[in-house]
Parts: C-alpha cells; sequence; structure tokens
C-alpha cells in the first residue's frame, strides 16, 4: 500500500488511430471515481494525430494528455515531418516526453535533448525527461556515469527545474519484460534523486500488472511510464489499483 502522490504516465509510441479513443472510456469512468485519484496523476501521450482529438476527449475529466517528442525550434521553420513545443502546446498538449531511448537510438545527441528541453519549458509544456543505460554499458558497470552524463548535459543550465519529471527507463529493460532487481533499481533512483534534490522520478520498462507488486514496493519510486501495457485499459487500470493496493 502507498500514500504518496503517483504519476502513471502512457507512452502509446507509434501505435493508435482514431479508434483507439474509444478505450479511453473506461479509464475515464475508473479514475473518476478511484478513491486515491487526489493522489495520482494520469497522463496520457498519444502519437501526435492523437493528441486534438484525445485532449478534447478528455477535457472535464481529471486526465491530462502529453505529447512523445517535439523539434527544438521555438519559430515556425523549413523542418520537414517536424512538430515544436508551441504547436503541440496549441492543441492540447501539457507534456511532452524528451529523450526516449529511441530517439536516442536514431541519432538525438544529450546536447540536442538539452535544447528540446529548453523549448519545451519555454512553451510552458512539462517535460518527461528519459534517461536510462543500454545493456552493454550495463555489463560494464558504467550505470551511474552514463545516466550522471545524460543528467548534466541534457539539463545543462536549466536552473528552473521544477517543470520537468526524471523517467529513468533502462534501455534493456523497455519491451523485455525484464525489470532491474529491485535493491538495484531502489539505488539507481536514490542516486538520481540525490543528483536532482526534489525531482519527482519515475520507473519505465516492461510495466505490467504482474510486476508491479514488486515495483510498487520500491518506496522512492514516484510513478510510471508504460509503453506496451498503457494500450490496454485493463492492464492500465490495474497497474494503478494495484498499486494503491
Ligand atoms: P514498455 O512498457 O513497452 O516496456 O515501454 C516502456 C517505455 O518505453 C515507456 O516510455
Amino acid at each position: 500500500m502507498t500514500n504518496k502522490y503517483m504519476y502513471f504516465i502512457a507512452n502509446w509510441k507509434m501505435f493508435g488511430g482514431l479508434n483507439s479513443l474509444n478505450s479511453l472510456h473506461k479509464v475515464v469512468k475508473f479514475f473518476k471515481n478511484f478513491k486515491n485519484n487526489k493522489f495520482s496523476k494520469i497522463i496520457y501521450c498519444p502519437p501526435n494525430t492523437l493528441i486534438r482529438p484525445m485532449s478534447k476527449k478528455l477535457k472535464f475529466t481529471n486526465i491530462e494528455v502529453g505529447a512523445q517528442n517535439c523539434h527544438e525550434n521555438l519559430s515556425y521553420g523549413a523542418f520537414t515531418g517536424s512538430v515544436n513545443s508551441k504547436m503541440l502546446k496549441s492543441v492540447g498538449a501539457k507534456y511532452v516526453i524528451i529523450g526516449h531511448s529511441e530517439n536516442r537510438q536514431e541519432g538525438e545527441t544529450n546536447k540536442l535533448i538539452n535544447l528540446k528541453i529548453k523549448s519545451a519549458l519555454n512553451s510552458n509544456l512539462k517535460v518527461i525527461f528519459c534517461i536510462g543505460e543500454t545493456q552493454k554499458e550495463k555489463r560494464k558497470k558504467i550505470t551511474k556515469q552514463i545516466l550522471n552524463k545524460q543528467l548534466s548535459l541534457g539539463l545543462h543550465k536549466i536552473r528552473n527545474k521544477k517543470n520537468i519529471i526524471i523517467a529513468y527507463e533502462p534501455v534493456w529493460s523497455i519491451g523485455t519484460g525484464l525489470i532491474p532487481k529491485s535493491k538495484q533499481l531502489f539505488e539507481t533512483i536514490s542516486f538520481i534523486k540525490n543528483k536532482n534534490k526534489s525531482l519527482k522520478v519515475l520507473y519505465g520498462g516492461s510495466v505490467n500488472p504482474k510486476n508491479i507488486d514488486q515495483l510498487k514496493s520500491i518506496s522512492n519510486i514516484d510513478g510510471y511510464l508504460i509503453g506496451g501495457a498503457s494500450q490496454d485499459s485493463k492492464k492500465f487500470i490495474d497497474i494503478i489499483k494495484k498499486t494503491y493496493n
């Protein structure tokens, strides 16, 4: 049983069409009546194509909407295929995920991530800043060095961090069903928190209704960034319910 404030962030990645919005009503209904809804926050981060219709659908609910990435430029520009933070804000996003490992793998650098975070904060979006080590880095036992680097370069010259939430997502645990050992996860979250006093730190990577009992026993985690399981309303609701059981 936890009685602390917890985040449940759904990262839909590149999944979902307009008909996927039909599945939201179950979560809306559940969360409206959920006894712990004052101590928790649900944020959906769908693909950009769904931000506007989803925001409309969730307008009179206690659930918020975010985006999954943004361009670093604050003004319009000739950047084919890109969308900036102001544009995301204008269609209803209140949050944006930045630095997800799937984008880092596509070549997003710590420096670029830093620019994106600054532009998002400038547009009054809250930032879900993802960090995490790869399997190879874990094997080499350089997790802390990697996280340290991602944190210091990603947050370079950002003094006011109150609108930033950190999501620790080990790359090797995303979509694999593997999660870190509890003691190790507790220590890594503590390490991140010691470097960034007062910031919330979430865990992401294969969170599901089966492993949530183990994860919720790790006392310093402030919530979860959930991929696959968040597309299934029942699984998503189960995760939230079990967190408070
Ligand atoms: P999975 O929950 O599917 O492992 O994805 C985690 C993730 O990448 C969330 O951002």
